[in-house]
Order: structure tokens, then sequence, then C-alpha cells
């Protein structure tokens, strides 16, 4: 029996990575995350030049999740590049999250990410293109113009975070398939949402609206990665409010090759990893599943 997984090339001790702006701000913290038994580690968002976030509070949990509107807040590529590469000296396999205005500031993000060290690169089409002032994660043309200059400047695999906040995510998801991307992450935080304190008759967040994420989105997001298994040939990794074992199966029986763990994080702490890991294995044990890939798309006819 084992949990070793495979992904786009890479052998991991398991199928769980950390996903991107929950712990992946610093060298330190990732190393954290895989010592605690992530077996692939997703940077914060990083963008070409530094970014300051939204102000404080960025990020509250509420019964069923949490919302955040940390506004990508980030140290830009060229100083995050040094806790890229303190990682990858650990032999760290590390996802690069990259954001950017225009598809150019993409590429130069990710091709720096490439020369620091890191194994794939994740873009984030949620922000907004500021050419066309909406962001690429709605429109497949320009998802598709993103992926494709970005591929041309990286040798290293390109995948895609898609939203669930569009109208069909399977088209977006085909879009990034046809345009070259490797594989696909979904899915990113749904809303926005708002949240009011009765006491100061005032939104909770600083920014007023943010997205939510944790156990609440969970079945969005199995069913975005149920779709996106139909789809599409490439591999994803399936992430939304799983915080326990049982979820991480679902997710992957809904289509993942990796389950993805964010918020999670948050409501218990690092050593999440080490159990679910320890509970998938008692489960495929039980249930006489030899190797994790079995559970792959199990739950599809
Ligand atoms: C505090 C916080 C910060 C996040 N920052 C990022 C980010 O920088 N880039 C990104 O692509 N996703 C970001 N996300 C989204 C997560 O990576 C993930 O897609 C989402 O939270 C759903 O997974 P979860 O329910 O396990 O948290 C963030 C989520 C949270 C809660």
């Amino acid at each position: 029996m084992t949990i070793k997984s495979l992904f786009l090339g890479q052998d991991l001790k398991n199928p769980l990575v950390l996903s991107a702006g929950i712990l992946g701000v610093s060298a330190s913290t990732m190393i954290r995350a895989y010592n605690s038994g992530a077996a692939l580690v997703t940077t914060k968002s990083i963008s070409i030049a530094p970014r300051s976030g939204h102000n404080n509070p960025t990020v509250i949990a509420y019964e069923k999740g949490l919302m955040n509107a940390v506004g990508l807040s980030n140290p830009g590529i060229d100083v995050f590049a040094e806790e890229i590469k303190k990682t990858r000296q650990k032999n760290i396999p590390v996802i690069l999250n990259t954001i950017g205005g225009t598809p150019k500031e993409m590429a130069d993000v990710a091709k720096k990410g490439e020369s620091a060290g890191v194994d794939i690169i994740e873009l984030n089409p949620s922000c907004p293109n500021v050419e066309h002032e909406k962001p690429y994660a709605s429109d497949p043309k320009l998802l598709g113009e993103l992926v494709m200059a970005v591929k041309k400047q990286v040798k290293i695999p390109v995948i895609v975070k898609l939203s669930p906040n569009v109208e069909d995510i399977k088209v977006i998801a085909k879009a990034a398939e046809k345009a070259g991307a490797d594989g696909i992450t979904a899915i990113n935080t749904v809303g926005p949402g708002m949240l009011i304190d009765i006491a100061s008759r005032k939104p909770v967040l600083d920014f007023k609206t943010g997205g939510i994420s944790g156990p609440a989105i969970r079945p969005i997001a199995v069913r975005c990665v149920y779709d996106i298994y139909e789809s599409v040939k490439i591999p994803i990794i399936g992430v939304g409010g799983i915080t326990c074992a049982n979820d991480a199966i679902e997710m992957m029986m809904a289509g993942a090759t990796l389950a993805g763990i964010g918020s999670a994080v948050y409501y218990h702490d690092i050593g999440i990893f080490r159990k679910i890991t320890e509970d998938m294995e008692r489960w495929m044990k039980k249930n006489s599943c030899k190797n994790a890939s079995e559970l792959i798309g199990a739950a599809h006819v």
C-alpha cells in the first residue's frame, strides 16, 4: 500500500499540497510545512514589484469558514527569490504562485522563479488584467493569452488556478488546457462575501468584502473539480474546505490528483498534514486500496 503520488514529473511522498497564501510567505514556514507532512508547498501570490496589502483586519474566521481580503501583499519576486532558493536547498518541491497585471509581468515573475529553482509555476489569474480591466480568470480568451505568454518563457510545468466565481468553469479549464497549461488548481476563494459587526454597524473586514474559504466552500470545490475532470485531460490539484482525510479522499474521487490544504491550517495547526496522511493510509488499508492513484476520479462512472 502506498500513498506516494506523481504529479507532473514530481515524485511526492503523499498527495497533500500546502495551498497558496496560507504559510508560504518565507523559507522557514515553507520548510516547516514540508517537515510537518506537506509533499509540495505553494508560495503566496508573488508579483514583479512589491505590493502592500489591505489594512487589518484582513482575515476573519466565522462558524463555517474564513473570509480574507489580504490584498495579495508580497515583497516582489527579486526579494522572494532568496526564500525560494533556501527552500529548494532542502530539496523541497515548490510551486510558485504568480500574479501580474499583464501576461508579460506574470511571465517575467515565472522566469525569475524558474531561475530561483521552483519546480512548477501556478498562475493566479484572479487579479484584474490592467489592460482589459477584468480578471483573466473569467475570460477564456484572455486566460489563453496569459498561459501562452508564460509557457513561452519557462521550461518547467505551468498550472492555472481557477476561480469558482465564473459562469462555466469547464469552459475556462478547457481554454487553459488548449493554450498549453500542464495542470489546473481548483478552486480559489468563493465570493466576495461580507459579514457585519452589529455592535459597530460596520463590515468586519476593513476592505469590507473578502474571499470565502474553509468547510463552507467544500461542496463547491468538489463540484468544480468533478466538472473539470470531465472536461480536460491535464491533472488537477483540488482545494477548498478540506479539513480531514475523508475530505481529501473525496476530492481525489472527484478527480484531483493532489489535495490542497489552506484554511484547515488555521482551524487546526500545521500538524494537519501528518494527521490527514496517517488517516488516509488507515482508510486505504481498510478499503483494500493499494495505491493513492486508484482514488483519482473514482466517483466518475
Ligand atoms: C488567508 C488566505 C490567503 C490566501 N492567499 C492566496 C494567495 O496569495 N494566492 C492564491 O492563489 N490563493 C490564496 N488563497 C486561497 C487558497 O489558496 C485556497 O485556494 C482557498 O482558500 C480554498 O482552500 P481552503 O478552503 O483549503 O482554504 C488564500 C486563502 C486564505 C484563507
